[in-house]
């Protein structure tokens, strides 16, 4: 059975039309060719777009000259009145010094310190997880958001304030569409759009929860009696090259990135997964048979018994990438496939199309686990594979990301079966995630 795909749209429409597509979903918007092509050029009146699935071309961008192909000011716009200056909207040194600070608490050695909060938040979720007919979208998001509560704050999704900003956060989504693709596209000021007003009223309600929670652990620091967590962590590391922390303002922007590129994605992600799994039984049982050899509560090296779990994770990431397109913009003329690109276009990499490239991998649409063991899929991989971007940008937290899913699911199957509707296959949609147009609904009974 072929995982649910997106209809192309046809090869010509006209702007209007394509801008209609493009703001209901960006992904059944693009034509059936972006599947096979190296390179794609959009024209439009307002702005200029390359869509790059050429390696060569991605690697210049993300790895070779990144600082050449920033993401631009407009991107940024939208996701402002929540993000404020986060690490995910900033470029330059601003930037650089960021990640300074955040990334020695995603380091191995600090997954291993997070991994029992991460155990906590599975086992919670499987007990909270009902039995019949459930929509799993909503249950992974309440599980994802429990692993970054725990994780980065010491506590679990209950206590009021993380319960209130997540709710919060589901009503921002609600005020779409700030929290579509479409927001990274630099549309004109008239063409209507960001910054609705119930929208940045969410985004402020969400943003003084936050500085709730950041200001409490301030305090807690100055008085000793911090928990040791991500958060501390990274509030009490001083950038190696400045000396400086991040005052309790900059950290509010940070936690309000970490908690919606953590939650929204790993969600997405857990979601998709529990869906295949439904649909590929065989594959489900042996997940189920590999998780049954974990002792109740795992500890961080049990994750290497999960090899097999690993390559559905990975291929979940392939098939159903949790951000499906990233948008930078040049700031230098450039030749892409002899091609001249003025300054100042969109370049878009697309994890969705490079991953289901029909020149790229064999049987591009279907699920298929046992690829990850061979040498062709590994070598498709190398070129065509990049749920977490790559390169200095790559996401911070890729490995915090693969520990959580892969956990999830095999203590999620190791008690639960998880039987598809084949009355309701979901569309996938792009909103800043991939997400299921109405939801993902599987029948789940105890084991
Ligand atoms: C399956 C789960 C996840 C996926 C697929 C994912 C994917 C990505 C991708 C593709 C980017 C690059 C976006 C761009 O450059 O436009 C990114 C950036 C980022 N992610 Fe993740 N992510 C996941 C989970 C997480 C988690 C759990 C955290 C933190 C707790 C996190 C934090 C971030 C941050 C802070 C950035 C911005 C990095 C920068 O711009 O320097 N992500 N993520």
């Amino acid at each position: 059975m072929i995982p649910p795909k997106p209809p192309a749209r046809a090869d010509r429409v006209s702007l209007f039309t394509y801008m209609r597509l493009f703001r209901q979903d960006i992904l059944s918007a693009q034509p059936a060719r972006l599947y096979r092509a190296w390179m794609a050029e959009f024209r439009t009146p307002f702005f200029r777009s390359y869509m790059c699935n050429d390696p060569a071309l991605i690697d210049l961008v993300l790895t070779g000259r990144p600082a050449d192909f920033p993401k631009s000011d407009r991107v940024g716009e939208g996701l402002r009145p929540l993000l404020g200056r986060s690490v995910f909207v900033t470029n330059g040194e601003e930037w650089k010094r960021q990640r300074r600070i955040i990334d020695p608490a995603f380091e191995g050695g600090r997954m291993r310190d997070a991994f029992p909060a991460m155990v906590d938040a599975a086992r919670a979720a499987v007990a909270r997880m009902p039995s019949g007919s459930v929509e799993v979208e909503e249950a992974a998001s309440h599980a994802a958001a429990d692993v970054i509560f725990r994780t980065l704050f010491s506590i679990p999704i209950e206590d009021a304030l993380a319960t209130a900003v997540f709710r919060e956060f589901r009503d921002h989504q609600r005020t779409q569409p700030i929290l579509n693709l479409g927001a990274f596209l630099p549309l004109p000021r008239w063409f209507p759009r960001l910054h609705r007003r119930r929208t940045r009223s969410t985004a402020a309600r969400i943003r003084a929860l936050i500085t709730e929670l950041t200001a409490r652990r301030a305090a807690e620091i100055a008085g000793g009696i911090a928990p040791d967590d991500l958060a501390t962590k990274i509030m009490t590391t001083a950038d190696p090259v400045t000396g400086e922390r991040f005052a309790t303002g900059e950290m509010v922007d940070q936690v309000a990135i970490f908690f919606l590129a953590g939650h929204e994605t790993s969600a997405s992600a857990l979601a998709w997964g529990l869906y295949l799994l439904a649909t590929h039984p065989q594959v489900q049982e042996r997940v189920a048979a590999e998780a049954s050899l974990l002792p109740q509560t795992p500890a961080f090296s049990d994750l290497s018994k999960l090899k097999f779990t690993r390559d559905v994770f990975r291929e979940v990431l392939r098939l159903y990438p949790p951000v499906p397109m990233m948008v930078r913009q040049n700031t230098k003329p450039e030749t892409f496939r002899g091609r001249a690109v003025a300054p100042g276009a969109q370049i878009v990499l697309s994890p969705w199309h490079l991953h289901r490239h029909e020149r790229m991998w064999a049987n591009p649409d279907g699920f298929d686990p046992d690829r990850w063991q061979t040498e062709a899929g590994r070598a498709s991989a190398r070129d065509a594979y990049m749920p977490f971007s790559a390169g200095p940008r790559v996401c911070t937290g890729a490995g915090f990301a693969m520990a959580e899913g892969v956990l999830l699911l095999a203590l999620l199957v190791r008690d639960l079966r998880f039987g598809a509707d084949r009355d309701r296959a979901p569309v996938p949609v792009a909103h800043l995630t991939v997400r299921a147009r109405d939801g993902i609904w599987l029948r789940i009974t105890r084991r």
